[in-house]
């Protein structure tokens, strides 16, 4: 027997020196599948063996649930906060102040200070007795916290036993709990796909997760632990010199700290740190809200010794803030490019991520419903890097007692016409294509863009010009437009006018796919109007096909057939086509199987790799295979044409290596348009 439990307790010795090696010292020794195995080695035995399981076992991470509510923790030493600033300004005075106070030999030479990122999360106090974890409780109040020792428990990167040797027999050690965004994220993307309200931000949903009463939700739930402090410690146990020397102590004994952690010298030490650390708190696995300083040797610590509330070695320099609260005033409807109808939030300006905000995107119905947000809330407004403003939720303890739901609109707002939702999407889309004021305007800019009219010199500010001038409201009006009408407009020349009529009237010689395009109804990109005109080879008989027929096209789906169908049953967009065919407007017509025949990809073989951005894979390929190539899977001598999108990677150098054609997607494209128009 004594040899089991001497095996046993070896194993987990061994798991536990692992967890380290992985968790804290971010070098794993072993596989996934190797620890594993390991794992289930210790298992096994416990199985054969119950009355050797330990509570300290890593196999008793995720214990039964709490009954009822969680017990108050009056912590030994008091949990303090910490002194804000704001500035650099601030922070040279913490500095000043902390300088002109310390009497010592360092007087003259710039202070060391400990500096570390200030972890958005929740602090806790992990008590460890003989090395065993005992005790984690929350910080509270500061003088008492709640028990959560079998929440914390369950967070892999918290040692149930501490490693080595030396520490004392009673340590405290204070750190924070978080949640890094990617667990975030994946958590609530589950709770979205269950229908579940969404945390708003890591730090709640480490909160919630840290409060469970049953931990084996919060193990579904990864938490994580950086520790940076402590409290009792008992007394035959003499803490080195400095804090960063006490902060390789506890990671020796298997506790994480922040590998960011770093000690600076003097103010530009400080505000160095802070500079490189902003730069990079939007790339950080976990969201930082500053940078913690504290004066590095702990017998100066001592000699400062704390305010009321603070000590006064110690201050945290906060970034500005990436969420802020304010007032929902109101929920207005923008019409974008493609019609669809997006809920912004009208909000009291807020100084938020540095710049002042008074709108922020809602996305959709959707997600306004889940967040539950309502007109009058008290809402939580994020802005981090350069991400537009958005509302993460509502603070439903501020709501007050008339706020109103929002409804979407059953018109546009814009032009009045219906308002339709694709049943597998949360958007709600205005059907008005052209005729929408809000889209008409991109609507014009996509007709006249290379890839449809490819009317040279007509951007966008011009657009603009001649909607604002009421000369051009839908496509066809552009062929209506005369050299003296332009004149009319401000810094246009003759020259330049002469030379847009003339663009204008060269694009009326066309062809069926351009024409397609240049409609702009939605999801029918480039692709998928070379296959339409392909299909149908000519505009009566696309516009007259049912859905049945417009889904035999290939790479037709559903939802394509429906913006079809809905775009030609609008008079209004009939008008504009026949105002368009009116102007003169005519393209050849198109021998389906002649392209084949004298295509450049016929009996080539191709290699499709990287992300396409105007198709999928699979219209690529149909597109190639429909001229006559051999699509292939790999690089080989015989490969005759490589398509790389964006990010390619080693098809791309074993092709480059090879001597083989690259063509990008955009030359594909190209060359796709010049094959279909024979
Ligand atoms: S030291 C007496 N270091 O910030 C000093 N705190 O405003 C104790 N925090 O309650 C705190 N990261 O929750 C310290 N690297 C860090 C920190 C940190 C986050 C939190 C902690 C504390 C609060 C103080």
């Amino acid at each position: 027997m004594s040899n089991i439990s001497e095996q046993i307790a070896q194993i987990r010795q061994q798991i536990e020196a692992h967890n380290q090696a992985y968790y804290v010292l971010d070098n794993p020794r072993i596989s996934d599948a190797q620890y594993d195995l390991l794992y289930r080695q210790l298992v096994e035995l416990e199985q054969q063996y119950p009355s050797l399981i330990i509570p300290s076992s890593p196999t008793q991470r995720v214990g039964a649930k709490v009954a009822s509510g969680f017990q108050e923790v009056r912590h030994a030493v008091p949990m303090l906060s910490l002194d804000n600033a704001f500035s650099d300004e601030e922070l040279a005075d913490f500095n000043q102040r902390i300088e002109q106070r310390i009497q010592s030999s360092l007087e003259k030479k710039a202070l060391a200070y400990a500096a570390e990122p200030k972890m958005d999360g929740l602090a806790v106090n992990l008590r460890y007795e003989q090395g065993v974890l005992v005790q984690a409780a929350t910080r509270g109040d500061g003088e008492v916290g709640e028990d959560v020792t079998h929440n914390v428990r369950t967070i892999r990167s918290i040692p149930l036993k501490l490693q080595g040797d030396g520490w004392p027999d009673i340590l405290e050690v204070r750190g924070e709990v978080f949640m890094s965004k990617p667990v975030f994220h994946k958590i609530n993307q589950a709770h979205l796909e269950k229908g579940d309200k969404p945390f708003v931000n890591p730090r709640n949903a480490a909160a919630g997760t840290l409060r469970q009463l049953d931990p084996s939700i919060t193990a579904q739930r990864p938490l994580s632990f950086f520790c940076y402090g402590w409290g009792q410690v008992s007394d035959e146990f003499s803490i080195p010199a400095d804090y960063s020397e006490m902060l390789v102590y506890l990671k020796r004994w298997g506790l994480p700290t922040n590998p960011l952690a770093k000690v600076v010298f003097g103010q530009p030490g400080l505000v160095d740190y802070y500079q490189d650390l902003s730069a990079r708190r939007d790339q950080l696995d976990y969201e930082i809200d500053g940078i913690v300083y504290k004066l590095d040797n702990l017998e100066a610590q001592a000699q400062l010794g704390f305010t009321s509330k603070f000590p006064r070695w110690a201050i945290a320099r906060k970034f500005p803030a990436q969420e802020v609260w304010t007032k929902l005033v109101a929920i207005d409807i923008q019409v974008g490019r493609t019609g669809a109808l997006t809920p912004v939030a009208r909000l009291e300006p807020v100084f938020v991520g540095g710049v002042m905000v008074s709108n922020a995107t809602l996305h959709n119905l959707d997600e306004i419903q889940r967040k539950d947000v309502r007109i009058g809330d008290t809402v939580i407004v994020r802005r981090a890097g350069d991400v537009i403003p958005e509302v993460v939720g509502a603070v439903v303890s501020q709501r007050p007692a008339d706020t109103q739901l929002f409804e979407m609109p059953t018109h546009c707002p814009e032009c009045g016409s219906d308002v339709v939702k694709e049943a597998d999407k949360a958007v709600y889309s205005c059907s008005g294509g052209l005729f929408c004021p809000a889209q008409r305007k991109r609507a014009l800019a996509h007709f006249v863009s290379r890839k449809a009219m490819d009317i040279q010199g007509l951007g966008e500010k011009l657009i603009d010009q001649l909607v604002s001038a009421d000369l051009v409201k839908h496509p066809d009006d552009f062929y209506a437009l005369n050299v003296d009408e332009l004149l009319n407009l401000e810094r246009m020349a003759i020259k330049s006018a002469q030379k847009l009529v003339a663009a204008i009237e060269a694009s009326k010689q066309t062809t069926l796919p351009r024409f397609i395009y240049s409609l702009g109804i939605p999801e029918v990109g480039e692709v998928t109007a070379k296959q339409l005109a392909k299909h149908f080879t000519s505009l009566e008989a696309l516009q007259q096909a049912s859905l049945e027929q417009l889904i035999a096209v290939p790479d037709v789906g559903d939802i394509v057939a429906q913006h079809l169908i809905q775009f030609f049953a609008q008079p209004h967009n009939l008008a504009v086509i026949e105002g368009l065919l009116n102007a003169g407007m005519h393209w050849p017509d198109i021998e389906p199987q002649a392209v084949v025949i004298d295509s450049m990809f016929a009996g080539k073989i191709c290699v499709l790799t990287g992300s396409l951005q105007q198709m999928t894979r699979e219209q690529a390929k149909a597109e190639l295979e429909q001229l006559g190539a051999k699509v292939s899977g790999s690089i080989s001598a015989k490969t005759d044409f490589l398509i790389a999108g964006d990010k390619a990677g080693s098809k791309l150098t074993k092709a480059q290596a090879l001597g083989i054609t690259v063509l990008t997607e955009a030359e594909f494209i190209e060359i796709l348009g010049e094959q279909a128009h024979g």
